[in-house]
């Protein structure tokens, strides 16, 4: 798989950064030409990712960065890399199943859940005190031109 375009992005694990993180990406993402739909599942995606970096790496402390990366790949799909070298998670499989949370009260655990039923994958790989990285992709579908 060859990579055509590459973004890197670092920011302050502040939630008002969320927004822009998103924005960021569905704007990089509109060069492979998506639905509205699919740069809809792929903003709700990176949302839920760069929030458990706000809200669990780092326990919304404004100290710690998040490290986006996004490439375009030319079997006109996206992956996107969202880092932090926050806390790590201890056990990956069981913070993955849906509404699992380890905060209780108002989170409902589904963002692992969210992020696996709009990207074609998802990946998690984390180091206890060290960090977490998500790497999601999604093929965005071919469009066919109606005016020839
Ligand atoms: N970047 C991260 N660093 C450390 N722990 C994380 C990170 N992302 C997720 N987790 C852990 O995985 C659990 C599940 O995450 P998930 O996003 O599915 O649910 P949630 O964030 O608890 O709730 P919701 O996303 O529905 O608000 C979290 O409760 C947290 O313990
Ligand atoms: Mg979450």
């Amino acid at each position: 798989m060859q990579i055509t375009n590459k973004f890197t992005l670092t920011l302050p694990a502040r939630s008002s950064n969320e927004s822009f993180a998103r924005a960021c990406i569905s704007a990089f993402a509109t060069q492979l030409d998506p639905t509205i739909e699919e740069i809809s599942d792929i903003k709700t995606a990176v949302s839920e990712a760069v929030t458990n970096c706000i809200v669990h790496a780092y326990k919304e402390q404004v100290l710690g960065k998040i490290y986006i990366t996004a490439f375009l790949q030319d079997n006109n799909s996206i992956k996107i890399k969202i880092r932090d070298k926050g806390c790590g998670i201890a056990n990956i499989e069981q913070a993955m199943e849906p509404l699992y949370t380890s905060v209780g009260g108002e989170r409902a655990g589904l963002g692992f859940a969210v992020m696996e039923s709009f990207m074609d994958s998802v990946k998690v790989s984390s180091v206890v005190g060290k960090g977490t990285t998500i790497t999601m992709t999604k093929k965005i579908s071919p469009r066919i031109s109606v005016n020839g």
